[in-house]
């Protein structure tokens, strides 16, 4: 069975997150989207709550499965035999930050391989920041969320 990791903080999953992991899901046969603690960044919501809203937005993909771990993400790769990483970048910016993590998951397991995935053009403004700031100050989320997650986020205050 052919298997990747879409690992992120997905805090929260946005549309760009979708659009790869969609993609994702037609080239491999399981997709895991994992959840994964990004030491450098303070949640909003919390592990259960990330992991609905990307379970929501992923709901019409029967082959991708949402988990959440707080270990090193090869670990996880290891635990569930999966030997590919997938990672969308959305401009050089991305891709800067995106290498240096590929590189550093390399040394730590160099059987596992991380490919990159440009995002559609029509997401490369898209971002988790993005839509926290909108929460913040109760702006519309269509075109940044998906609309059950909007429905699921909105039930949560
Ligand atoms: O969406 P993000 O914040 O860019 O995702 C980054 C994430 C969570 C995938 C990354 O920080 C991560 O892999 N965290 C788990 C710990 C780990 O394996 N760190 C990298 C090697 S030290």
């Amino acid at each position: 069975m052919k298997a990747c990791i879409i690992p992120g903080s997905f805090d929260p999953f946005t549309l760009g997150h979708l659009d790869i992991v969609r993609r994702a899901s037609k080239l491999f046969d399981k997709v895991y989207v994992a959840i994964l603690v990004n030491s450098a960044k303070h949640g909003k919501f919390d592990f259960a709550q990330r992991k609905r809203i990307a379970e929501l937005s992923c709901a019409e993909l029967s082959n991708v499965e949402v988990l959440t771990a707080d270990g090193l993400l090869v670990d996880l790769c290891r635990a569930l035999s999966v030997k590919m990483i997938v990672k969308g970048v959305r401009n050089d910016r991305d891709f800067s930050y995106e290498f240096d993590m590929a590189e550093m998951n390399r040394k730590l397991a160099p059987e596992i391989e991380t490919v990159f995935m440009p995002c559609s053009p029509e997401f490369a403004c898209v971002s988790s920041t993005f839509a926290r700031d909108l929460m913040k100050y109760e702006k519309d989320l269509r075109g940044i969320i998906h609309p059950d997650a909007i429905e699921y986020i909105y039930s949560l205050s």
